[in-house]
């Protein structure tokens, strides 16, 4: 079979690395002329800086003598960068994305998504649309996910073959939402004890599929407080502290739905204080959006150690508001970066780094200069940031000895002005200049670099205008990942 692997040989990454130094947002740490030794279990077994021969640090690393080599390009254009985790996608939502027309929370939900999510009782539905949402994420540079599924327990499972099989390190959610309010007759759990049972059947297959969760772990997900009873949050609640397991939900993303909680939920003062009564705010809990918490709320979350995803581009789409990040972060609450496709129009976990520092400039522009996050305090939520949402900070979001190899290798082009003109001197320089000009926009991707950028400025210009045209390459675990749609899943072999 194709199941998840590791068959590498120890490899030597070699070149430029980029990277958020853990405990300092504010800088990038940039490596010219790094070597990074990576053994065949995915973990990183040496970092060495300013390599002046590689045979010279072979010679330290005996294990390494004919291992793999994999180099930058020199030329200042490409670069190694740790994988993005994005703690907060829907993966049914992926056949949505863009899809939204004016919409806001609640009726976006009833016209595209509860319908969209319903289809996925059918197996063909979810094998299609899960493998291009894998396919199309790891694309991107996504190496970790923390995916919300749909109730149903055969395309739940099948998303987290999909992930095991790709190489792709993934949460996968089963949705749990009995309330027989909000969620329609035609897409709802018939009661708490059933979404339990069959969140527990989940369970059991991401169990037997990889059993210490190296790469597919389960994450208990209630919908949202509208969507659920109280008992089946406060079951959720248990069996998150039972089993040890991450838990992942929505928290005041929107007024009505603020709105609608206090209604449905009178005895508890906030949206907050209803999910710590319940059981569901732990360290390991990830409270997606968090865009209009008060103080206490805030407090709460902060005191419980759960995190937040804080998602831009859907709460820009959904006109669902502008999360004060920079307070948050202040609080001392931690923070990653989400997609939420399909409330967020992009699978690009780029695009959402980009919509961060777009969003805290629109922030800024009411609640002050302040809240402006640069493109290195984006970066770092988008790696660092979500490693530690997910528990995983020791592992992934960076590149140190001990770490595993969750990388992306992006090159970016160069604009070769001198040597184009040289080569062709029989043409007029301007004529020739003109002509490459037109033909690398057509062929190459969207970032020109000129030569006088810093690394500081070719990160900057990746960010903003970068896409995944530039993602050259994806590792997980130090596993190359295959992403072209359809080839790479065995799926008789599942
Ligand atoms: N709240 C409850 N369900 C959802 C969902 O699917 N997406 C978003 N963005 N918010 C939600
Ligand atoms: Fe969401």
């Amino acid at each position: 079979t194709r199941k998840y692997r590791v068959v590498n040989n120890p490899t030597v990454y070699v070149g430029t690395f980029i990277h958020s130094p853990r405990d300092d947002a504010r800088k990038l740490d940039i490596c010219e002329d790094g070597a990074i030794g990576v053994n065949p279990d995915g973990v990183i077994e040496f970092v060495e800086r300013d390599v002046q021969a590689l045979d010279a640090v072979l010679d330290k690393y005996p294990g390494y003598k004919g291992a793999d080599v994999v180099r930058t390009q020199p030329g200042g254009t490409q670069f190694f960068f740790p994988g993005f985790i994005d703690t907060h996608i829907h993966a049914p939502q992926y056949p949505n994305a863009g899809v939204f027309g004016s919409t806001t929370l609640l009726d976006w939900l009833n016209k595209y998504t509860f319908p969209t999510e319903a289809s996925f009782s059918s197996l063909a539905v979810a094998r299609t649309n899960y493998t291009r949402c894998v396919a199309r994420t790891l694309a991107n540079g996504t190496t970790t996910a923390a995916y919300y599924a749909t109730i149903h327990v055969p395309a739940t499972n099948l998303l987290a073959d999909i992930c095991s099989a790709a190489g792709q390190r993934a949460f996968v959610g089963r949705m749990c939402m009995d309330h027989r309010g909000l969620n329609p007759d035609y897409y709802r759990d018939e009661t708490a004890d059933e979404s339990v049972a069959n969140t527990c059947l989940c369970i059991d297959h991401i169990k037997s599929i990889d059993p210490s969760y190296e790469l597919v772990s389960p994450i208990i997900t209630p919908r949202f407080a509208p969507s659920c009873t109280e008992e089946l949050l406060t079951k959720l609640g248990k069996l998150a502290r039972e089993t040890n397991l991450p838990c992942q939900t929505h928290i005041d993303e929107n007024h009505g739905e603020i709105q609608l909680v206090a209604e449905l939920f009178p005895e508890h003062e906030s949206y907050a204080a209803l999910y710590d009564a319940c059981g569901l705010l732990m360290p390991k809990t990830i409270l997606g959006h968090a865009i209009h918490l008060s103080n206490r709320e805030m407090e709460l979350i902060r005191d419980s150690g759960a995190k937040i995803a804080h998602c831009p581009v859907s709460n820009s789409a959904l006109t669902s508001g502008g999360a004060k990040v920079r307070w948050l972060l202040d609080c001392g609450i931690t923070v990653g970066l989400g997609t939420d496709v399909s409330g967020g129009f992009s699978v690009s976990m780029l695009e959402t780094v980009r919509s961060t520092a777009l969003v805290s400039r629109h922030v800024a522009m009411t609640d002050g200069e302040h809240c402006k996050l640069s493109v290195e305090e984006s970066l770092y939520l988008g790696t660092r940031g979500g490693a530690k949402v997910v528990g995983l900070e020791d592992k992934i979001g960076g590149f140190e000895v001990g770490m595993e190899w969750d990388a992306q290798l992006i090159g970016l082009e160069m604009v070769r002005k001198e040597e184009a003109v040289e080569e062709k001197a029989e043409f007029a320089a301007d004529e020739v200049l003109d002509k490459l000009a037109f033909e690398s926009c057509r062929e190459a991707g969207p970032v020109d670099v000129f030569g006088w950028e810093s690394w500081e400025d070719r990160v900057a210009k990746w960010v903003y205008n970068g896409d995944d045209r530039n993602t050259l390459a994806v590792w997980v675990k130090g596993r190359k990942t295959l992403f072209h749609y359809p080839t790479f899943i065995d799926y008789d072999n599942l």
